[in-house]
């Protein structure tokens, strides 16, 4: 069959391309015409050390299958760099995956402030500098793609990561914002909550669970979001683990709605609580983020497009 989904020409950059889900995504891209920048430090999982081989083997064997690839070994805090080697090798860029991470997993009790930094630096902060660096080429040229990788740990909690997990939720808030701030310049963003085997996982689940969640079953997922023909997905999270594939919204209950005028009082919140443990919720988009819905608002008051900051004992303001 003929393959429709082709990147010939495009330059993708693939950061922590050296191994697990990076170098899958490299392998898929280069497979399918794309140059791609294999990126990677080359790190032990919990980001200690350095080697070039990492990338350099990546690279290796897309150029014997016959693509087109640079390696890359900066630290994604480093960000701009990486981004450089795509414009010096091959002239441009249009779609990025930051993917790279590290885990620095440890009981909150035990956790240093060290752990928590480090973990910060490489996903949230080293997420940040590679996008911010790509991102104005994306605005001249009219088109670009991105993919932010968050976790499970992030949007659901786990025990032993409370440094991983919110930075992992932090990069849904950067991937939404930045899906908002891309629309008028045709840049889509989105995020992925992958399950595979990796040296990640392979400490944590059974040779069988591995078997199942092989890296190659995400890619083709993620090639999807990011080709140019795909204009229907922006500021999504896409949960993604061998043969399963789902999207992740946020639900907003019933609402309580009483006077703006005099605060709730206790007796009444508790008798009213139930209704935030509704069965049927709707689904605010970033559109609806700050409105209340004027259903369950008869005063109409509406927060549109404000920042609502909300202070112990005050009421929101605009
Ligand atoms: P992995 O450890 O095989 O891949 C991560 C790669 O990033 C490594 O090759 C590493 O050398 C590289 N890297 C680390 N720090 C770097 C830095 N500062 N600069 C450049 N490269 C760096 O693990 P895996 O599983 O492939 O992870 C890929 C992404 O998926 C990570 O962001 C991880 O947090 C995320 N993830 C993985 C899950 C899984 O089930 N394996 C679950 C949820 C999220």
């Amino acid at each position: 069959a003929i393959e429709t989904f082709r990147f010939d020409g495009q330059t993708v950059v693939v950061t922590g391309a050296g191994g697990g889900l990076g170098r899958a995504y490299a392998l898929f891209f280069a497979a399918r015409g794309a140059n791609v920048v294999v990126n990677d430090m080359g790190g032990s999982v919990d980001g200690k050390g350095r080697a070039a081989k990492v990338a350099s083997r990546v690279r290796d064997e897309i150029e014997a299958a016959g693509g087109k690839a640079v390696a890359n070994y900066d630290s994604v805090e480093d960000g701009e760099k990486i981004i450089q080697t795509a414009i010096d090798t091959f002239g441009h860029i249009d779609i990025l995956i930051n993917n790279a991470g590290i885990l620095r997993d440890k009981s909150f009790k035990n956790m240093t402030d060290r752990d928590f930094d480090f973990v910060y630096k490489v996903h949230l902060a080293g997420t940040f500098k590679c996008t911010k660096a790509a991102w104005p080429y994306f605005v001249r040229q009219g088109h670009g793609r991105i993919i932010n990788t968050t976790s499970a740990s992030g949007l659901f909690g786990n025990f032993g990561q409370v440094n991983y997990a919110s930075a992992k939720l932090a990069i849904v808030g950067l991937t939404k914002a930045l899906a908002v701030e891309g629309k008028g310049s045709n840049i889509f963003c989105n995020a992925i909550c992958p399950v595979v085997a990796s040296r990640m996982t392979e400490t944590v689940m059974s040779p069988e669970e591995l078997m199942n969640i092989r890296p190659e079953l995400v890619a083709p997922f993620v090639a999807f979001l990011v080709h140019r023909s795909t204009t229907s997905e922006t500021g999504s999270i896409f949960e993604i683990g061998g043969g399963h594939m789902g999207k992740l919204r946020w639900q907003r209950t019933q609402c309580l709605q009483v006077s703006n005028n005099t605060p709730i009082s206790l007796d009444e919140l508790l008798l009213r609580w139930n209704r935030f443990n509704c069965s049927d919720p709707s689904r605010p988009s970033s559109d609806a983020a700050y409105s209340v819905s004027p259903s369950v608002n008869p005063a109409g008051l509406r927060f549109d497009g404000r920042v609502v900051i909300v202070t112990a004992g005050s009421t929101p303001t605009g």
